[in-house]
C-alpha cells in the first residue's frame, strides 16, 4: 500500500487529533519535514487519538509513524503497551473498573463478577460502552473504583468511587449521573491537622488560586533561591542529606550535583508524577490539592541544576490531577513564575506535562531502580534526572527551614480510615495502622502489600520503606473480594 492510499483510510477525525498535536509540515507532506527532536510528541499524539476517537488504528499508527519518522515497531511498542489505549475498535464510552490490590481487597472482584452478568464478559461491546478490567486507577482511598473515559471532542470523564454495581452501571450509561469527586482533603485523613509539611496546605488552600499559595508561603522559597543562586542551593541540600523519595533513596544532592557539572546541554528535569505502583497515589492528592507547591519545587530544582526545561510525567488516569496542574502552570508563566528571566532573575525554565499511557498492565508492583543516572543522555539524548513529585516537593520547605524528615505513605485495604499519611521517615507499619484508626470493623489485618510486596505475618515494629511509593495495603486474607 503506498503513503496515498494508507492516508485515505486515516479518518478525517484521526487526521485531525493528530495534527492539533503535531505541527504542520511546512512542506505540506505527511512524510517529512520532522526532525528527531518531534519524537517525544509521539505519546501525546496518541493520547489525542485515544481521547477523541476512542482507540487507534492502523492507519492512524501508519500516519505517525511517517510523521514522526519512528519505525512501525517503535510506534506500535508504545501504542500496544499502554492500558488506556485499544488498538481494535471499540465504543467511545469505557467504564475501567479496577482491578488492582486495593480494590480487591474491598469488593472489586465482586463487582466485576455482578458486571459480568449485567453487562456481558469484560472487553465485549454492549450498548454503546465496553467495560474492561483495569490497573490501579489511583483512586485507592475510595475503593473499589471505576473511571469512565467517553471519547469525543473533548473526551468527558466521570468516576465512581467507591463503585457499587448500580451506580457504576448508572454512570457508565449517563456520565451526568455521577457525583461529584470529593476535593483532594477527602483524601488526607489528617488534614488541617498539626505536624505536616508536605500536606500542610491540602484543604487548606484552593489549589487553583495562586493567591491562596502565595498567603500561606508560596514562592518564598524561590525567591529564597533566586537570592541564594546554583552554588549555594547545591550546598544546602548537600549538607541537609535530603534523601530521594524514589529508587533507593539516594541523597537529592548526589543527582543534582552530577547534572548541574555536565558540560553537554540542555539539561532535563523530569518530574515522574506517573504512578504506576498499584496502590499508591499520593502524587494525585498532592497535584490535586497543592499543585503551585509543585511548579515552585521543580524550578527550584532546574535553577540548581541548569535545566531550562522540565517535563511532567503524569499518569493517564488523573484528569482532575492533569486539569489543576495545567492551571497552575499557566497562571505561574501568566505572572512571571515560569519561562524566561524567571522574575527578572536571568534564570529561566518552562515544564511540559505530558500524560503516561496508563499503568502498565501486569506490570508487578515494586520498588522501581535508580532514576536515570544523569552522567548518561537519558531524555532526547541529553543528560537529565528524574524525581518523584515526593521528592521534589520537599524542596520548598526546606529552603525556608521547615523539617523535612517526613515521607508520605497511601494506606488501603481495610485501614479504618485509608488516604494519605504524613508520618517521620522509619515509622513502623504498627504506628501507621495506629494513626489511620486500625482496620475495619469485623476484619483482622493478617498481611500487608508494602511497596506491591507481601508480608505475612504482619510486623508492626519494623519500620516502613523510606523510599518507593509509600504504598500499604492492609489485608485479612488471601481471597479476593
Ligand atoms: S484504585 Fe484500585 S487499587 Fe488503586
Amino acid at each position: 500500500m503506498d503513503s496515498r492510499s494508507r492516508d485515505t483510510a486515516l479518518s478525517t477525525e484521526e487526521r485531525a487529533a493528530i495534527d492539533v498535536v503535531l505541527a504542520p509540515s511546512s512542506s505540506g507532506r505527511s512524510d517529512g519535514g520532522f526532525t528527531r527532536s518531534q519524537h517525544d510528541l509521539l505519546l501525546p499524539a496518541l493520547h489525542a487519538l485515544n481521547d477523541r476517537v476512542g482507540w487507534i488504528s492502523e492507519a492512524a499508527l501508519d500516519y505517525l509513524s511517517r510523521r514522526l519518522t519512528l519505525s512501525a515497531a517503535e510506534v506500535f511498542g508504545v501504542a500496544s503497551s499502554c492500558a488506556l489505549f485499544s488498538l481494535r475498535p471499540r465504543p467511545r464510552r469505557v467504564l475501567h473498573v479496577c482491578a488492582g490490590p486495593a480494590c480487591r481487597a474491598t469488593g472489586s472482584t465482586t463487582l466485576c463478577r455482578t458486571l459480568e452478568r449485567r453487562l456481558g464478559p469484560a472487553d465485549r461491546p454492549a450498548g454503546g460502552v465496553i467495560w474492561q478490567r483495569s490497573p490501579c486507577l489511583g483512586l485507592c482511598e475510595r475503593a473499589p473504583a471505576a473511571l469512565v473515559l467517553e471519547a469525543g471532542e473533548p473526551q468527558r470523564t466521570a468516576v465512581s468511587a467507591p463503585s457499587t454495581v448500580d451506580a457504576t452501571i448508572s454512570v457508565a450509561l449517563d456520565l451526568r449521573r455521577a457525583r461529584p469527586e470529593p476535593p483532594a482533603a477527602a483524601a488526607v485523613p489528617r488534614s488541617g491537622g498539626e505536624n505536616l509539611v508536605l500536606l500542610r496546605r491540602i484543604g487548606q488552600v484552593d489549589p487553583a488560586s495562586l493567591s491562596d499559595y502565595l498567603n500561606t508561603g508560596g514562592y518564598t522559597a524561590l525567591h529564597h533561591a533566586l537570592r541564594l543562586g546554583q552554588a549555594e542551593i547545591l550546598r544546602l541540600v548537600r549538607e541537609s542529606g535530603l534523601p530521594s523519595r524514589d529508587g533507593a533513596g539516594a541523597p537529592v544532592a548526589r543527582s543534582w550535583e552530577v547534572l548541574a557539572s555536565q558540560p553537554e546541554t540542555p539539561h532535563y528535569l523530569v518530574c515522574d508524577a506517573d504512578e504506576t505502583h498499584p496502590a499508591a497515589f499520593a502524587d494525585r492528592v498532592l497535584l490535586e490539592g497543592d499543585p503551585f507547591a509543585v511548579v515552585e519545587a521543580m524550578t527550584i530544582a532546574a535553577i540548581a541544576t541548569g535545566s531550562r526545561h522540565g517535563y511532567l510525567h503524569l499518569r493517564g488516569e488523573y484528569p482532575r490531577a492533569y486539569q489543576t496542574i495545567t492551571e497552575a502552570v499557566a497562571q505561574a508563566r501568566e505572572k512571571g513564575l515560569l519561562g524566561r528571566n524567571i522574575l527578572g532573575s536571568g534564570h529561566s525554565f518552562d515544564l511540559e506535562i505530558r500524560r503516561g499511557g496508563g499503568a502498565y498492565p501486569g506490570r508487578r508492583g515494586e520498588s522501581r531502580g535508580m532514576p536515570p543516572f544523569p552522567a548518561e543522555p537519558v531524555l532526547l539524548g541529553k543528560p537529565a534526572i528524574t524525581h518523584s513529585v515526593e521528592t521534589l516537593i520537599a524542596i520548598p520547605p526546606l529552603l525556608t527551614g521547615l523539617p523535612t524528615g517526613t515521607r508520605l505513605y497511601c494506606a488501603t485495604g481495610i485501614f479504618r480510615r485509608p488516604g494519605v499519611y504524613e508520618l517521620p521517615r522509619g515509622t513502623t507499619l504498627g504506628r501507621l495502622l495506629a494513626v489511620a484508626g486500625g482496620a475495619v470493623t469485623g476484619r483482622t489485618p493478617r498481611a500487608a502489600l508494602i511497596n506491591g510486596t507481601l508480608t505475612r505475618p504482619l510486623h508492626l515494629d519494623r519500620p516502613l520503606p523510606a523510599a518507593g511509593p509509600g504504598s500499604v495495603v492492609l489485608l485479612d486474607e488471601e481471597r479476593d473480594r
